[in-house]
């Protein structure tokens, strides 16, 4: 089965053409022009994914050797994300499906980020513990079959993202601040300095990173930008570590809770080199299996939703034509 998979939720127009499992291929473009404002502008998001969605999609389909016709489902973030983004996509898969007579299928992003780790391990099995850290969502999910979750865990304000592209920010280092960082953190000590690791009290499962932001702010107010910069390499090693240090305790901390022996990582932070190592150490360490997708399938991509609408498909659960775009659609209300 052939599946055109469509993702424009936030700040990167994707398409991808996937057969039985296999990328085909990936398209990924990201808005550089949102770089400048140092976050993402949903106005300019939208515009661009209109300017992109079209092109991309005739390429996609060139480039896997495909026609309309030889599709046989077509996949669409409908949620969370930007409204005026997501609708862009949506509209679009609308039209092609409606045009074509394919099955429409609507696909939640954060459950395309989890569905990411089959594109590299087909023969992953439920059930599993997955960490999703992302720009936008920071959860540890039961996951005992496909849609089946149960949420564990979340962050109780900022997303682990979020804390990386904030301190970015204060840092002057441009946007997304998580690559920034894993780069300039290699260079780095960890040890140089000692920011918070916030637990919740009581919850060892919830994560909370906006003292974290709070923390290098003062730091560098007291500081001054001069020490900053001279100190950049340290400062973004000790600021990722300790959010390493916070996403892998509670995740293996919750795995023996619930005696879970299998991990997914998942989602835009887990491209972050520091944390994919200090996991699988853990993970070694506690006799416990640990999977994550490859880099181009971390972040935002449209083969991780092509992949969930495989499984839809294969499930019988396309959808209705009127579906309709929800920016904060969570992981348990799929339907
Ligand atoms: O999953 P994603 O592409 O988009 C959302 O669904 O939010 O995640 C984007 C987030 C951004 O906050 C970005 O800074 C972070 O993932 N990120 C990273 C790395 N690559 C992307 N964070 C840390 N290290 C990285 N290498
Ligand atoms: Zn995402």
């Amino acid at each position: 089965m052939k599946i055109l998979g469509i993702e424009t939720s936030c700040d990167e127009t994707s398409i991808a053409v996937l057969n039985d499992g296999n990328v085909l291929v990936n398209l990924v473009s990201s808005q550089l022009l949102h770089h400048q404002y140092g976050g993402v502008v949903p106005e300019y998001a939208s515009r661009e994914h209109m300017r992109m969605i079209e092109g991309l999609t005739i390429e996609a389909l060139e480039r896997s050797d495909c026609s309309i016709d030889d599709i046989d489902g077509i996949a669409v973030t409908r949620g969370p994300g930007l409204m005026g983004a997501l609708l862009v996509g949506l509209s679009f898969a609308k039209g092609l499906s409606y045009a074509s007579n394919k099955p429409l299928l609507g696909v939640n992003h954060v459950e395309g980020h989890i569905m990411a780790n089959f594109l590299d391990h087909p023969d992953l099995e439920y059930p599993f513990l997955c960490l999703l850290a992302s720009g936008g969502h920071t959860q540890i999910v039961y996951v005992k079959d496909f849609r089946k979750y149960e949420i564990l865990g979340r962050s109780v304000d900022d997303a682990a993202g979020e804390a990386f592209d904030k301190a970015a920010r204060i840092l002057n280092l441009g946007y997304p601040g998580g690559p920034i960082i894993d780069q300039m953190a290699r260079e780095g000590a960890p040890t140089f300095y000692h920011f918070p690791r916030a637990r919740i009290k009581n919850e060892a499962s919830n994560f909370s990173f906006s003292g974290l932001k709070t923390s290098i702010l003062y730091l560098v107010r007291k500081e001054g930008k001069k020490w900053a910069e001279i100190h950049l390499n340290d400062l973004c090693a000790s600021y990722q570590e300790s959010i390493v240090d916070v996403l892998v305790r509670n995740t293996i901390d919750v795995a023996l809770r619930r005696n879970a022996r299998r991990l997914v990582l998942a989602g835009g932070v887990v491209a972050n080199s520091r944390l994919r190592s200090v996991f699988k150490k853990a993970a070694e360490r506690n006799d416990m299996e640990i999977y994550f997708p490859s880099l181009e399938y971390c972040t935002d991509n449209a083969a991780m939703i092509a992949c969930t609408g495989l499984e839809l498909l294969r499930r019988n659960q396309c959808s209705s034509s009127d579906i309709s775009a929800i920016p904060n659609l969570s992981l348990v209300s799929n339907n």
